[in-house]
């Protein structure tokens, strides 16, 4: 193991000692070791016994290129050499300049400026600040309020935790900043039974109800809608045929923008380099992170419309926001890189190429009587849970706690797969890959989760 411990057991005692891990309930290492990694290659990852996972989740829906690429990790060490750090607070430096006109070129229609952050949250608080501004110098000082969906995950700082819609993470930290207006998901395995049987018409009602609540609060109070192109939390929610069509017209109709929250459906996740891409709707900002260095170092930040820039671009105008390591250096030279090889390998060609094969592999699970439904796209699946599979019926809370916390995320570990056992809405597991993958991982996930969920099955 590479550190400067000598032994695996002082490591484990200092985790425990020392280290506060993120959501996480500390108290469930009390008598177990804290799972550490050490190293990655390709789709794997490797623990400080050595001990094989396949990295099923892309570390935390990041890591896109796949474990252990030098050249990324040379073009990060080269701009550490030649300017470690300068802000991009008055200041330019090349690499952010170049990675700023790439993204341009490559973003939908004329989303043109790109203000960099360090993550996904503060992406969205970005957003947010800036629809709050622009409504000040544009003469609509009113505008403050944000729409999103239940259950949907946008960030922890207190404004992107405003904008996020579970109640859960969302307690312990009110009063949070006013404005969060909260609509339906489009989650048609559980959809209100008057559109149950119909998609389309799912899809309508559930955009209609965005125009609900923009007129329930009042157009002149409201901002932003903020939605995923997938949403994630929950478990991997497509939206229906004709939804963000409706939505757009929405937002047009009562002056409100639309922000596309890429953080995880950017950069290739969902075949595409943007998910508004890939169905087809033109946002007026897109937040994005995570996939865009693939992790090799933190990067966030925001694409927005010329339309928005241009209050900021006469006279005394400033958009009164900054972050200092925003747009670093070697973030902004790993991120170029980390495109490099998306051209070089045509990662957005294998995600479309395989997307099939790896639905089909995972669909093969709904033999299981415990796998309810199989839903996503590209490299971004959710696998339901339930009770019953005629009925739908779900867990109990006790029983989701033994099934997901009690048992199968430590299982689904120790045999070898990291992925996430969810259970902020109904019970899920989800899976997003590294792009490289391929038929001998998809394989290889539908092996454990067969194996694991067999047994969570037999348990319950
Ligand atoms: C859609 C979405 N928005 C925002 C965030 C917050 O990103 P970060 O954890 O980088 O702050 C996440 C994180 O998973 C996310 O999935």
């Amino acid at each position: 193991m590479t550190s400067s411990f000598d032994s695996i057991e002082a490591a484990q005692e200092a985790a425990k000692r020392n280290l506060w891990l993120h959501f996480t309930r500390m108290s469930a290492y009390a008598d177990s070791d804290v799972p550490v990694i050490v190293r990655g290659s390709g789709p794997y990852v490797f623990d400080q016994h050595g001990k094989r996972y396949l990295d099923g989740l892309a570390g935390l829906f990041v890591s896109q290129v796949g474990h252990g690429r030098t050249e990324i990790a040379e073009a990060g060490a080269r701009q550490a050499g030649e300017l470690a750090y300068f802000p991009l607070w008055s200041y330019a430096h090349p690499k952010a300049i170049e990675l700023a006109a790439r993204l341009a070129d490559m973003a939908p229609g004329d989303l043109n400026r790109v203000f960099f952050t360090t993550s996904g949250s503060e992406a969205v608080e970005s957003a947010w600040k800036l629809a709050k501004q622009y409504f000040k110098l544009t003469g609509q000082p009113g505008r403050y309020k944000v729409i999103s969906r239940e259950l949907a995950y946008h960030g922890t700082s207190m404004g992107a935790l405003a904008v996020t819609g579970l109640a859960d993470i969302k307690g312990p930290f009110e009063p949070l900043p006013p404005g969060g207006v909260r609509v339906p998901n489009t989650n048609f395995y559980r959809a209100p039974e008057f559109v149950a049987d119909d998609l389309d018409a799912f899809g309508q009602w559930a955009a209609d109800e965005i125009e609900r609540a923009i007129l329930r609060e009042g157009p002149s109070s409201v901002a932003a809608v903020y939605l995923e192109p997938v949403q994630n939390s929950g478990g991997c929610f497509p939206p229906p045929p004709g939804y963000f069509q409706r939505v757009r017209e929405i937002c047009d109709e009562y002056g409100v923008l639309l922000v596309s929250d890429e953080v995880i459906c950017a950069f290739g996740r969902l075949g595409y380099y943007f998910g508004s891409e890939r169905y087809g709707y033109q946002p007026d900002i897109i937040t994005f992170a995570k996939g865009v260095t693939s992790g090799y170092s933190p990067l966030g930040g925001m694409m927005v419309r010329d339309e928005l820039m241009e209050p900021f671009t006469e006279g005394t105008a400033t958009f009164l926001h900054g972050i200092t390591f925003a747009g670093h250096p070697v973030s902004t030279a790993v991120a170029l890189a980390n495109l490099d090889i998306f051209e070089k390998e045509d990662l957005l060609g294998n995600v479309r190429t395989n997307e099939p094969a790896f639905r089909a592999t995972l669909e093969k699970l709904t033999d299981l009587p415990i796998v309810g439904e199989v839903r996503g796209a590209g490299y971004f699946y959710g696998i339901e849970l339930v009770k019953d599979k005629e009925t739908r019926e779900t867990f109990s809370d006790d029983e989701s706690e033994r099934l997901l916390r009690g048992f199968l995320s430590h299982a689904l570990f120790d045999a070898g797969l990291v992925c996430r056992a969810d259970d902020r809405g109904d019970p899920v597991i989800q899976l997003s890959p590294p792009l490289i993958c391929g038929q001998e991982h998809f394989d290889e996930m539908e092996q454990i989760l067969r194996e694991v969920l067999t047994e969570a099955a037999k348990q319950l």
